[in-house]
């Protein structure tokens, strides 16, 4: 029989083993990922913190830990209105055999209760792309899609060079143009299907400058007719997203954009594969990318040439159960 106890100090070592267990089975599939997370004391201290403060529950069979699940509770106006909870790929875990759905269902409706009584009414999680059985637990759970994580190491693409275009690094006197894809991007993502809150991009050409020419990014533009038609921005050393590809040497691609009229040519293809030649001179690892399922453009673009190593789902629970 499984029972669900509280998440105590004790369990954080068996806790972090099964975490890295998981985690070793991932890189069997994403090559060159951070060794940190495979890292007993380091997943230790993150988890030894957010039990400290969140709602957290271990399931123990004969005495054995199985499974954990916590999350960082009381998260203001999550993705909405209501108070959420986020769930990291980190903050949950259990052994691997075919009892991962029922541990799963035991944790999550013991910790949900909790939430609930608390008017913790979304639930955010993320958990790997490849594990498939999470993936259909959380659906009958009534989690939807909502942000896919992309990886790939620094490869080539194996596409043809197209002289029609000039690819080349942005430089200051692109910057009233960035600013003006920046709005494009803002747009974009807040219309339909995407629906994508964020709060107004107008931003000044320093905080442009910050973000496309700091010192920790990197952007690439296309060239066609001597008018800039694509641009992809990366960061150096760290990504969005999951935290498990967080790192040195990890090439965080954080914008994409294409012109309407040019879409679909090959042109981002083209920028793209030079960022990645760029990180690999620069001795990146890996490079990764996250996107709103719901936008279909960048889901066909991105997992073109990216593995989904993480995805999130959020559940929204009707807030009249109280
Ligand atoms: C995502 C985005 C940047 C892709 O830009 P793009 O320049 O159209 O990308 P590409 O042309 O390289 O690839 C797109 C499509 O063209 C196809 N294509 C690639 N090379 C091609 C070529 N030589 N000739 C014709 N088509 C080609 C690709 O196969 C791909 O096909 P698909 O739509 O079936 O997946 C663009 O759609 C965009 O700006 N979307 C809106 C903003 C956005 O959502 N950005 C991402 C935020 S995370």
């Amino acid at each position: 029989m499984i029972e669900v106890f509280n998440f105590k100090p004790e369990h954080v070592e068996t806790a972090a083993k099964l975490f890295v267990e998981g985690y070793k089975r991932l890189g069997k599939t994403y090559l060159d990922l951070p060794s940190k997370y495979g890292d007993l004391y380091f997943v230790g201290s993150k988890l030894g913190n957010i039990i400290k403060e969140n709602p957290s529950f271990v399931a123990v069979r004969n005495g054995e830990l199985i499974g954990y699940l916590t999350g960082f509770a009381n998260i203001p106006n999550l993705k909405g209105r209501s108070m959420g909870v986020y769930i990291p790929e980190w903050a949950h875990g259990s052994i691997n055999t075919k009892d991962k759905e029922k541990i799963y269902s035991k944790l999550y409706s013991h910790l949900s209760k909790i939430w609930i009584a608390e008017k913790i009414y979304t639930h955010l999680i993320t958990y790997y792309g490849e594990d498939v059985k999470l993936n259909a637990q959380f659906h009958k759970f009534g989690f939807g899609l909502l942000v896919i994580d992309g990886y790939r190491t620094l490869t080539p693409l194996k596409i043809n060079d197209n002289p029609a275009f000039y690819i080349r690094q942005a430089k200051k006197e692109d910057l009233r143009i960035l600013s003006h894809f920046n709005e494009l991007i803002y747009k974009h993502l807040r219309d339909a299907p995407t629906f994508l809150y964020s709060s107004p991009s107008q931003k000044s050409l320093e905080e442009i400058e910050k973000d496309f020419l700091g010192s920790n990014r990197i952007t690439f533009v296309a060239e066609h007719e001597g008018k800039i038609v694509s641009i992809i921005r990366a960061m150096l050393n760290e990504g969005p997203g999951c935290e498990v590809v967080q790192d040195t040497g990890t090439l965080g691609v954080n914008f994409g954009y294409t012109l309407p009229e040019m879409r679909g040519s090959g042109i981002a293809s083209l920028v793209l594969n030079k960022l990645i030649e760029w990180g690999k001179k620069k001795d990146m690892k890996r490079c990764v990318v996250d996107f709103e399922s719901q936008n279909i453009e960048a889901y066909n673009f991105w997992l073109r040439y990216f593995q989904p190593i993480c995805y999130s789902g959020i559940r929204k629970i009707d807030d009249r159960i109280e």
